[in-house]
C-alpha cells in the first residue's frame, strides 16, 4: 500500500509530458532539428526562416502549403532527390534532405 505523499508523487509523474523526440532534416543546405512525426511540410512552415516551399511553374510566384492534406499540390518540394512530392504527406524522418521545387513539374517520357 502507498502512502499517500506517494500517490501524489505516482500521479504528478503520470500527467507529465513525455520527452518530445526530434529529428535533424537538412532544408536548403541548413540544419533543421524539428518534432517527430510530423510532415515534412510542417517541419518546414515551423520555421519562420524557411519562406516558400515552391515557385508556381506559371507565374513563378512563392508559394507555400496550404490544405495540409493532399489536396492543393502547393507543397511540392524535393524530397531525398525525388522531384514532384506532396511535403504534407511525408513523415519527416532523420538524415532526410528536402529541397523547394523551383521549376515547373517534369513529367517523365
Ligand atoms: S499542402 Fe495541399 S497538397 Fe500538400
Amino acid at each position: 500500500m502507498q502512502d499517500r505523499s506517494t500517490q501524489k508523487e505516482n500521479s504528478l509523474k503520470a500527467q507529465a509530458p513525455a520527452p518530445r523526440q526530434t529529428v535533424h532534416i537538412t532544408f536548403e543546405d541548413r540544419k533543421l532539428e524539428v518534432p517527430a512525426g510530423i510532415s515534412v511540410a510542417a517541419a518546414v512552415l515551423g520555421h519562420a526562416h524557411a519562406g516558400h516551399t515552391c515557385t508556381n511553374a506559371v507565374d513563378a510566384s512563392k508559394r507555400a502549403p496550404y490544405c495540409l492534406m493532399g489536396v492543393c499540390f502547393e507543397c511540392l518540394m524535393e524530397i531525398n532527390g525525388v522531384a514532384n512530392v506532396q511535403s504534407c504527406l511525408v513523415p519527416v524522418e532523420d538524415g532526410m534532405v528536402v529541397r523547394r521545387q523551383d521549376h515547373a513539374r517534369v513529367v517523365d517520357e
